[in-house]
């Protein structure tokens, strides 16, 4: 019997109730699987840790969370009574410091869900973005001279180095080993000479050592409009931070909606440990009403049983997501009227019936 220890930070708005339902899913899942027990440690940061201690986390943060085997992250933000770039900024730092260079984000429309794209369906839209997730466009690195004048001058400098592009791009043509075999690499580099002409040279450089990828490259304005037009071309895409952040909002809204996009913050090395979360925000707007769709977040947390090597009790939970989807056991952002708890416990029942 493995036993695991996950650190659990929902955060804020929506984020504990999802968390709290994909936790449910992942407690019910240990128990059928039988080979791991899964021993969850909940930290109650964000804004209202902020009020009682005017600061989202601990001082010591990064030492609490690193012994632990994963985090499962809820979501952040409560921007009505806190800046963004104060509740936001742990995460940053988590990525960081545990060396989280692989956001990895399933673009995958499941039957049972509308497409926004007209004539598209389950069959067409199955790919995965890999987006660098520790320097290039991202880093803190610039200034502001003479700031508030007319002659004011921002310069804001991005950083990719050899060994960020090369490590991501190992890791996304491994990934298309496992799928179709298929590795689109996006870039600008017909404006960016410098950057992204040398993640073309090191794309060269890798793909002789993965015979078996089919190697495609797309500028970035022509990748979002085959995303649209051709959303079935696409298996494994790897691309920058600034991009990858901008493809994969396209990737959620054409596989069904923020409401079932997961994520990963992965340290492949294994050095520290990996992060998962739903690519959707804490949600103000809908925040304290029940009515957040929990996929999102128990499909994270199945990503986060894959990285543990959990595969089977992984599969399982998205088997009965997938059945749980094609029965139309929808809620409010998919047309349907299940709440956050309904829908959960709609996935928990194919959960058992799979066993
Ligand atoms: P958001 O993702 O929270 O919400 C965007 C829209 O999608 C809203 O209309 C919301 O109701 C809807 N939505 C999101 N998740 C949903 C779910 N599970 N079920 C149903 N509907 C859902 O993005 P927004 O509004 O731009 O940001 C809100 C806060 O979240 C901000 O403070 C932002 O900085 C933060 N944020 C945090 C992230 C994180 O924790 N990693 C990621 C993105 C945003
Ligand atoms: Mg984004």
């Amino acid at each position: 019997m493995r036993n695991l220890d996950i650190a659990v930070y929902p955060g804020d708005g929506i984020g504990p109730e999802v968390t709290d339902e994909a936790v449910r899913v992942l407690l019910a899942v240990a128990q059928l699987d039988g080979s791991f027990a899964l021993n969850l440690t909940p930290f109650p940061w964000g804004f209202s840790y902020w009020e009682q201690h005017g600061r989202v986390v601990p001082e010591d943060f990064i030492d609490v969370l690193r012994p632990f085997d994963a985090i499962l992250l809820g979501a952040v933000g409560w921007p009505e009574k806190l800046p963004d770039h104060i509740t936001l900024a742990p995460l940053v730092e988590i990525r960081q410091t545990f060396d989280q260079y692989a956001c990895v984000r399933p673009a995958k429309l499941l039957p049972g869900v509308k497409c926004v794209l007209a004539d598209k369906g389950s069959e067409h839209i199955d790919f995965v973005v890999i987006r660098e997730n520790s320097e290039g466009e991202y880093v803190n690195i610039g200034g502001r001279f003479k700031q508030g004048q007319a002659d004011e001058v921002a310069i804001q400098t991005a950083v990719h180095t050899r060994r960020g592009v090369e490590r991501i791009l190992r890791y996304g043509f491994t990934l298309a080993q496992r799928r179709r075999q298929r590795l689109t690499m996006i870039t600008k580099s017909n404006a960016q000479r410098f950057s992204y002409v040398m993640w073309d040279e090191i794309l060269e450089e890798l793909a002789p050592d993965f015979p078996d990828i089919e190697v495609d490259r797309q500028h970035c304005d022509a990748a979002v409009m085959n995303l649209v037009r051709m959303p079935e071309h696409f298996d494994v895409i790897v691309a920058s931070n600034l991009f990858g952040d901008l493809l994969t909002d396209l990737g959620g809204i054409i596989a069904g909606g923020l409401g079932l996009a997961p994520s990963t913050n992965t340290n492949p090395e294994r050095t520290a440990p990996s992060m998962f979360e739903p690519v959707h925000g804490s949600a103000p707007d809908i925040a304290g009403q029940g009515v957040a769709n929990p996929i999102a977040a128990i499909l994270s947390a199945a990503m986060m049983l894959d990285h543990l090597e959990l595969t089977d009790a992984a599969e399982r939970i998205r088997r009965a997501v997938e059945r749980a989807m094609a029965n139309g056991s929808h809620t409010m952002d998919l047309g349907g009227s299940l709440n956050t708890h309904e829908a959960a416990s709609a996935v928990l029942e194919h959960l058992a019936s799979n066993a």
